[in-house]
């Protein structure tokens, strides 16, 4: 039976990059059905919501979900697609194309992945007025010895690690390094915490790295604090493997490594949980150039290579990879973003013509 597909475009340059996805997809051939319901700033000015109720059911039946990205509008989408689905692995993958430019001198064989935890943290927004702790939590000392009271006026913000959170994300990465070794990766996971300030929640999520590896002898483990890693990304990048870290940590170190691939217009992800997937590319919606058809799709396109995975379909994923590499390895047809003059049209054809 086909593969039910939900395109979600979202905002800004979201739809552009997403139907360019779908043109590509749709060019192979394969057994998909591909539905596109209004969503995003596009259904605010039709049915005065970003996210109406037909693509909210088309997204509860899909096998696997396509979304572009969020200015204000999507928030709301992005939070069901994370939340309401409970997708609480987010996988990054940082992999160098031939052709591409980038910064780093030697990128020629870059590949690892980030995989970001991403349900809790800091991440469901739990902010108030400082007041509000002072008067629930009077008896609470900071390790400053501390109340909230004397604090004064403020705001705070409520960072959650569960140990259920923490177990479920130590295992997915245990088992992407597994399944990386069988391809001839070293099978090393990296674990990313703050544990030296952060020894309860950070220490956690530590711990539990640490406990959960132990049902994987084949694999290596180490550990580093986040700004430690923030550096060792761009001066060992062929190093990494797999490194596996809490919400906000993950959101800011992929941004980082994605300028290692060629930047954010390169990088893909996957949001994967027990019962739904939904694949996006890292960057954002890009208002400044929204609209003006020259925005990137090759990390949305390479995020359908993500999902053709999650799917089954590792043969057609290969292929579709393929074609993207040719393109960037003969440097003819590049967007703005890389130093061509290339449409979004443009590339989308060269990946087109590549698959044929
Ligand atoms: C990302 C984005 C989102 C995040 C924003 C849009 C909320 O930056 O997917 O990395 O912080 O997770
Ligand atoms: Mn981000």
């Amino acid at each position: 039976m086909a593969k039910m597909i939900v395109a979600l475009g979202g905002d800004g340059i979201g739809p552009e990059v997403v139907d360019a996805a779908i043109q590509v997809l749709e060019s192979m051939g394969l057994d998909l059905e591909i539905q596109k319901p209004l969503c995003g700033e596009a259904a605010i000015k039709k049915f005065g919501t970003p996210f109406p109720k037909e693509a909210i059911d088309l997204t509860n039946e899909s096998d696997a979900i396509l979304f572009g990205a969020t200015e204000q509008a999507s928030v709301i989408i992005l939070a069901y697609l994370r939340w309401g689905l409970d997708t609480y692995a987010n996988l990054r993958p940082i992999k160098y194309y031939e052709g591409v430019p980038t910064p780093i001198r030697d990128p020629e064989g870059i590949d690892f992945v980030i995989v970001r935890e991403n349900s809790e943290g800091l991440y469901p927004g739990r902010e108030g007025d400082l007041s509000l702790l002072a008067e629930k939590l009077p008896d609470y000392r900071d390790r400053l010895g501390k109340s909230f009271a004397d604090y004064g006026a403020g705001k705070f913000a409520i960072r959650v690690f569960t140990n259920k959170g923490c177990q479920r994300i130590a295992k997915f990465a245990c088992e992407k390094a597994r399944e990386r070794k069988a391809k001839g990766f070293p099978g090393k996971v990296t674990c990313v915490t703050k544990s030296n300030v952060l020894r309860e929640s950070c220490g956690l999520f530590q711990k539990t790295c640490e406990e959960v590896i132990k049902n994987y002898p084949e694999l290596k483990y180490e550990h580093f604090y986040v700004d430690d890693m923030a550096r060792r990304i761009i001066r060992f990048p062929k190093d990494m493997d797999v490194i596996v870290t809490s919400n906000m940590f993950g959101d800011i170190l992929s941004d980082l490594a994605a300028e290692l691939m060629g930047g954010l217009g390169m990088a893909p992800s996957a949001c994967i949980g027990d019962k739904y997937a939904y694949f996006e590319p890292v960057h954002g919606s890009a208002p400044d150039i929204a609209g003006k058809g020259i925005a990137n799709p090759t990390a949305s396109i390479l995020s359908s290579v993500l999902m053709l995975e999650y799917l089954g379909m590792k043969g057609k994923a290969e292929e579709l990879e393929n074609a993207v590499k040719a393109v960037y390895r003969e440097g003819k047809v590049l967007t703005p973003d890389m130093g061509g003059k290339a449409k979004t049209i443009d590339f989308t054809r060269a990946v087109i013509e590549k698959l044929k």
